[in-house]
């Protein structure tokens, strides 16, 4: 397993270029299970998650291959429906397949998902959405276990708004009988990139980036190419980076507009932020002020933001309050932040960030993708030495993270191989 060490209190200055979304691509893919043919997807990002969803649908029969950030699929030959535990653990993503699956061949076998480092992270929504489109399900063993004839429309309204709940029931609905309505459906720029790119092979969607669309099932789709939105969760964590460092940062090949709620706050935070179609540029504040910030679906703040929020904050003047109210013990960061000098309380789902005037570097243990940003980004302004360990969970969903770093000035290096 790798680590980063990383020497602190480097000021960043240049430009970054971002990668494509995530979890754009980690939806994409699956919906290309939805018609048989060959598919371009560009701007793929390289991660370790992409390379993961490629070896499940791999295991269905699909041809899939990579070259540089191309990412080729061919459908023509999918004749497994099934997405085993072994693969399923190493990312729950991998659910994104049952709504293609049960509304193109009629069968899918899905593993749950299991744990994560947060929790829980329930299923259920995914489950009863292709339900109410007529599918039995049976969940035996550690399984979901789908079948139907031909999936019919339905008025489904979520509980709870929920990115892979959408997804996966708007991939079942656009091959449904009649006109599925979806109420309390997530707005997030990832979904409505998948929403485009089912109409852009033959769906009929109304209402897409709403919370209420209408989708009017057809008897078939087409294969398409397509181009991956950027990655906005990316680029608010190197504008971190540079309010952290006290650094003046040009962020390019984004989408600003993703990201409003990220760049509200920074500028509440004392940076000075200018924005142009694709690029937004960052000149830190020589004082960061102490803002609080309270997690929200699209557009709202993400949860996805709230680890490297509250870094920014341990080094605050004053005191800020972080609320996540997606995600009530997405917290495994703090402990770690702690161990380099922060005085953060937590109280239930909030944590209370008194900001110090330095953190001092330290050897810290990554939990999850977002929780290792948030100890790179403190490495990158603690004093001394910081160490980060298993920055697999890193590589997940940052694409050469310490490259890209490097390049703006920062003292970061990979160690790899031994067991940390
Ligand atoms: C997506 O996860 C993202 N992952 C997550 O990003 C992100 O944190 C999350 O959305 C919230 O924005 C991908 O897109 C691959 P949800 P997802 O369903 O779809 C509850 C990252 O760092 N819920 O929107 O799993 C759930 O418990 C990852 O890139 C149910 O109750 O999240 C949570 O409280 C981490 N039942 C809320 O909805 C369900 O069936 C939002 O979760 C599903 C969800």
């Amino acid at each position: 397993m790798d680590k980063f060490v990383i020497h602190g209190r480097k000021k960043l200055k240049g430009t970054v270029v971002i990668s494509g979304a995530k979890n754009a691509a980690l939806a994409l893919m699956p919906a290309t299970l939805l018609a048989s043919g060959k598919y371009r997807l560009e701007n793929t990002p390289d991660l370790r998650d992409i390379s993961t969803m490629g070896k499940l649908l791999q295991m269905m029969g699909v041809d899939v291959s990579k070259n540089e950030h191309t990412l080729h699929l061919n459908t023509f030959r999918v004749n497994k429906f099934e997405a085993p535990y072994e693969q399923v653990k190493k990312m729950r993503a991998s659910i994104y397949v049952l709504g293609p699956l049960i509304t193109r061949y009629g069968y899918a076998k899905v593993s749950l998902p299991g744990g994560c480092a947060w929790g829980p992270r329930p299923v259920n929504l995914h489950i009863e959405g292709v339900r109410k489109l007529g599918a039995k399900i049976d969940i035996d063993r550690g399984y979901i276990i789908a079948k139907a004839k031909r999936l019919k429309a339905a008025k489904i309204a979520f509980d709870v708004s929920s990115v892979g709940a959408t997804g996966n029931v708007m991939m079942a609905a656009v091959l449904a009988k009649g006109t599925t309505v979806l109420e309390n459906a997530a707005m997030e720029p990832e979904i409505v990139a998948l929403a485009r790119f089912l109409m852009k092979m033959g769906a009929r969607i109304d209402g897409i980036g709403t919370t209420r669309m209408e989708i009017e099932g057809v008897d078939a789709l087409h294969p398409v190419d397509e181009t991956m939105i950027p990655d906005r969760i990316e680029a608010g964590t190197f504008l971190i980076a540079a309010a952290l460092t006290g650094g003046t940062v040009k962020v390019e090949c984004c989408k600003p507009g993703h990201l409003m709620a990220i760049l509200t706050k920074l500028e509440e935070a004392g940076a000075q932020i200018n924005v142009g179609d694709n690029w937004i540029t960052l000149k830190a504040s020589r004082m960061t002020k102490a803002v609080d910030v309270t997690t929200a679906i699209y557009p709202g703040f993400p949860t996805d933001m709230q680890a490297q929020w509250i870094t920014l904050m341990t080094i605050a003047k004053g005191s800020s309050v972080i609320t996540d109210s997606i995600y009530f013990d997405r917290f495994k960061h703090v402990p770690e932040l702690i161990r380099l000098g922060a005085n953060i309380e937590l109280n239930k789902n909030a944590a209370i960030v008194k900001g110090v005037k330095r953190l001092a570097g330290a050897t810290v243990m990554s939990t999850d993708l977002r929780a290792s940003a948030s100890l790179v980004l403190a490495g990158l302004v603690a004093e001394g030495k910081t160490e980060v360990l298993r920055v697999y969970h890193l590589d997940r969903g940052y694409e050469h993270i310490e490259k890209k770093l490097q390049a703006l000035g920062a003292s970061i290096r990979r160690i790899s191989g031994q067991e940390y």
